[in-house]
């Protein structure tokens, strides 16, 4: 198969679910600025060179349904000929997206394709807003409708993460991602606009737009001993609360990808490549453990030691689950390689966005430090991990 570059990766900022920026711009918006920005951050290319544009999204349903890739290339301002497709791996969406749209630029059957994310939790709660498990099913395999905090809260007991560790880990992305926002090292976020309701004093409400141009969950007064007066959230007598988990946030990402052909038509030079992507299933009552798996699988089918990564975006989806990854990787003495502007305790974890926000900060920090490879991992809801490869261009 041929190569699929990654040219452009760029990202909304996220921002608090409820209680931030995004509360009130629909997902269709912000999935549709991104996909404009990303193109308009491309040189030379116009929306008519895209073939197809995935987008992920793990509650694909009220305003995120009736196909949320088809209806965002077309708000997006995309010609009727250009595709969209959502797709859903819950919490890897994004990466799956990204995964899908390079396939199929290095099957040759696409040369510009898109690969993307979105998740409004404010509008889609987590579990969707009307969870239908199978009556019979559930009652042998409960396990697979875990709520994600007990899973969180198993791994931190099965294999001894402790309260004080998770909330050190925790500490560190909170002041990592401050560090970042105040130093701007975030280079691939956009200014979106956010839409809000403003109440007139006759009792309607008017619609204005203000730009938003930084994740707003960040915490940068964020101490140890702060993190340690909160009260588990999940379960009673648990490790687990609301400063060690991530933050359930608002956002989208998109990544535009093609072929060498038209790269050098339209004369743009590459980031990066995604060489590997895969995924493994584990038990879905510790689905924490994920990137424990998938990581090495990854890394064994491009024939790259761990060693030779230098940089890891692992996704907080929390502090327990990982840094036991990260310990069984081996890779704790190496924790200036791994999130190094934060993680989703710090920046949020809007579910369907996550992969597609990580692999844009993961190359906008593998271009700053010049790493040749950079894996990105998560573990996702229902007993499984994904993790992929980057090659950094020239
Ligand atoms: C844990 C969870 C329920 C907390 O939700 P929340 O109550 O909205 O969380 P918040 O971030 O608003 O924090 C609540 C309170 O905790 C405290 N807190 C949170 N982070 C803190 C920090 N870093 N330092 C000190 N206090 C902190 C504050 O008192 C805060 O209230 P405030 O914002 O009014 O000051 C939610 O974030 C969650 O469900 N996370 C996991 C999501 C998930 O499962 N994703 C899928 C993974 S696979």
């Amino acid at each position: 198969m041929r190569d699929a570059y990654i040219v452009t990766s760029v990202r909304t900022p996220g921002c608090k679910r409820k209680k931030g920026a995004f509360s009130q711009t629909r997902p269709e918006d912000l999935i549709a600025f991104i996909l404009d920005a990303a193109v308009k951050k491309t040189p030379a290319l116009e929306k008519k060179d895209v073939e197809d544009i995935m987008v992920g999204c793990a509650f694909p349903e009220a305003e995120q349904g009736m196909n949320i890739g088809r209806v965002a290339a077309l708000m997006a301002g995309f010609p009727v000929e250009v595709t969209g497709a959502t797709v859903n791996r819950f919490c890897s969406s994004g990466l799956e997206a990204i995964a899908q749209a390079s396939l199929r630029v290095m099957a040759g059957w696409s040369e510009v394709t898109i690969g993307s994310g979105v998740e409004s939790m404010s509008f889609v709660p987590l579990g969707g807003h009307m969870p239908r498990p199978h009556p019979e099913w559930t009652k042998q395999h409960a396990d697979l409708y875990t709520s994600m905090g007990i899973t969180a809260e198993n791994v931190a007991k099965r294999y001894g993460v402790s309260r004080e560790d998770q909330d050190e880990f925790a500490c560190q992305s909170q002041l990592k991602a401050a560090r970042a926002r105040k130093e701007g090292l975030f280079t691939e976020l956009v200014p979106t606009p956010a839409t809000r309701y403003v109440r007139q004093e006759n009792g309607t409400y008017r619609k204005e737009t203000v730009l938003q141009d930084f994740d707003d969950g960040i915490r940068e007064g964020t101490t140890v001993e702060g993190l340690a007066k909160l009260n588990p959230v999940f379960a009673a007598g648990g490790s687990v609360t609301a400063g060690n988990s991530s933050q359930t946030t608002d956002g989208a990402a998109a990544t535009v990808i093609m072929s060498e052909e038209k790269m050098n038509e339209l004369g743009l030079t590459p980031v990066a490549k995604l060489k590997y992507y895969t995924t493994v299933g584990c038990q879905p009552d510790e689905m924490g453990v994920g990137p424990k798996y998938a990581i090495p699988r990854v890394l064994k089918m491009a024939g790259v030691d761990i060693k030779d990564v230098g940089l890891f975006e692992i996704n907080e989806a929390f502090a327990s689950q990982a840094l036991h990854c990260i310990r069984e990787l081996g890779i704790d003495n190496d924790m200036d390689k791994i999130n190094i502007n934060g993680g989703a305790i710090a920046l949020g974890h809007p579910l369907g966005c996550t992969g597609a926000k990580l692999a844009a900060t993961l190359l906008a920090n593998m271009r700053r430090k010049g790493a040749q490879y950079g894996v990105e991992s998560m573990c996702i809801g229902g007993g499984m991990g994904a993790a992929a490869l980057f090659e950094l261009c020239g």
